[in-house]
């Protein structure tokens, strides 16, 4: 299989940990191992207590269980935890596909939700949000896009890169469409609890459609990112052991502390979430203000859920620009050709507790550099 270079990741890799401000990361704002072990008395003796040797290789019996409290209709049995969503996303691929099979894939989007479909052989269509919607998507589109041998189709809700959030009428009636024609659903939900008004909340794919499968991660909206521990939640039995067999050949099982501290972390995943939640939206209210401010340089999407949003800019080129503020102002923004897209549209991410530092570097920047912009257009 040959999979492209990850345009976003060797971004990341390129100015992550050098550039003093990260204005574009779409995790959470994390704890240290000793903020986890304070969430409960004990945790830190039964850490140190914690025995390393091999683990279940679907993830430990406690951990699967206390993940399925996520879920409405989910047994241990049907979590399959894996080294982050990462793994997971290789792994269904291989497991549910074959090359020549059509796949429709929900984008822009996280490149690997696309590539490895790409890399396995599958002939692949993107059903596209676009920003005049809102980044919605049509599902009258989606129909004119599917074809009777479509194997899969893949969405990601709240979205990344674009905050959007999918109306519960259409996530329910895209589920019903998939089960009427036979075709897998792949549900990527790593920014789910995210959702600024609690009520827009969808249920998991996986518990509305037997044939889902639903990815979650404890990277996203709990801050987690270094645990590395993501899973799939499914009741397709036939994924699941496919997928469960291939794990054999990457990561066998998980590290031993890391579930440890997952389990701890998802036992109180409420007020992580909570936290985070209220982080980003004190963050997204200086936002708003700034765009508004600035409507001149910016247009504005205003996101409907979890920790990035996918602004246009309206003058200059959008990686000259990401590229000039890095090193100018250690300032990191994401430009939206990492994801291929054509717009001019960057990633701004607004779940850390630095952030309000790193739009004042920004504010400067832009005052600083307002003729070299225009001068560019
Ligand atoms: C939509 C989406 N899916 C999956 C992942 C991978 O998550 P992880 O890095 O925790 O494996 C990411 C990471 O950015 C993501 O944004």
């Amino acid at each position: 299989m040959y999979l492209s270079p990850f345009k976003l990741e060797r971004y990341f890799a390129k100015y992550e940990f050098s550039a003093r401000y990260l204005l574009c990361s779409s995790d959470c704002e994390s704890l240290s191992v000793g903020d986890l072990l304070a969430l409960e008395s004990g945790a830190d003796e039964a850490l140190q207590r914690h025995w390393l040797g091999y683990t279940e290789s679907s993830g430990a019996p406690s951990l699967r269980k206390e993940i399925t409290r996520i879920y409405d209709s989910i047994t241990p049995e049907q979590v399959l935890v894996h080294s982050g969503a990462q793994e997971a996303i290789l792994l269904f691929m291989q497991a549910a596909l074959q090359p020549g099979d059509h796949v429709v894939v929900h984008w822009p989007c996280y490149q690997s939700l696309f590539e490895v479909a790409k890399g396995i052989g599958c002939e692949v269509s993107f059903w596209e949000g676009r920003v005049e919607n809102d980044w919605a998507l049509d599902l009258d589109e989606l129909r004119r896009i599917l074809r009777p041998a479509t194997r899969l189709l893949v969405i990601n809700t709240p979205h990344n890169p674009t905050g959007a959030l999918m109306p519960r009428p259409d996530f329910l009636a895209l589920n019903a469409l998939c089960q009427e024609l036979g075709i897998l659903l792949f549900c990527d939900e790593v920014y789910r609890e995210l959702e600024y008004d609690p009520a827009s909340r969808l249920p998991s794919a996986c518990d509305v459609n037997p044939l889902a499968v639903s990815l979650g991660v404890t990277s996203k909206t709990y801050g987690l990112a270094g645990l590395r521990i993501g899973w799939i939640a499914t009741r397709n039995v036939d994924i699941y052991n496919r997928m469960a067999t291939l794990k054999d050949y990457t990561t066998i099982c998980n590290s031993a502390p890391s579930e440890f501290l997952a389990e701890l972390a998802l036992r109180h995943r409420a007020a992580l979430a909570a936290r985070n939640l209220q982080i980003i939206q004190c963050n997204l209210a200086l936002l708003d203000d700034f765009f508004a401010r600035r409507a001149d340089r910016f247009a504005w999407v205003r996101p409907k859920a979890g920790p990035i949003a996918f602004p246009c800019l309206l003058k200059g080129d959008v990686e000259s620009f990401c590229d000039e503020l890095v090193h100018e102002s250690g300032v990191l923004l994401l430009p939206g050709s990492m994801y291929d897209h054509p717009g001019n549209h960057f990633r701004v991410g607004f779940a850390r507790q630095n952030m309000p530092s790193a739009l004042t570097q920004l504010e400067q920047f832009l005052d600083q550099n307002t003729t070299v912009v225009v001068q560019n257009k």
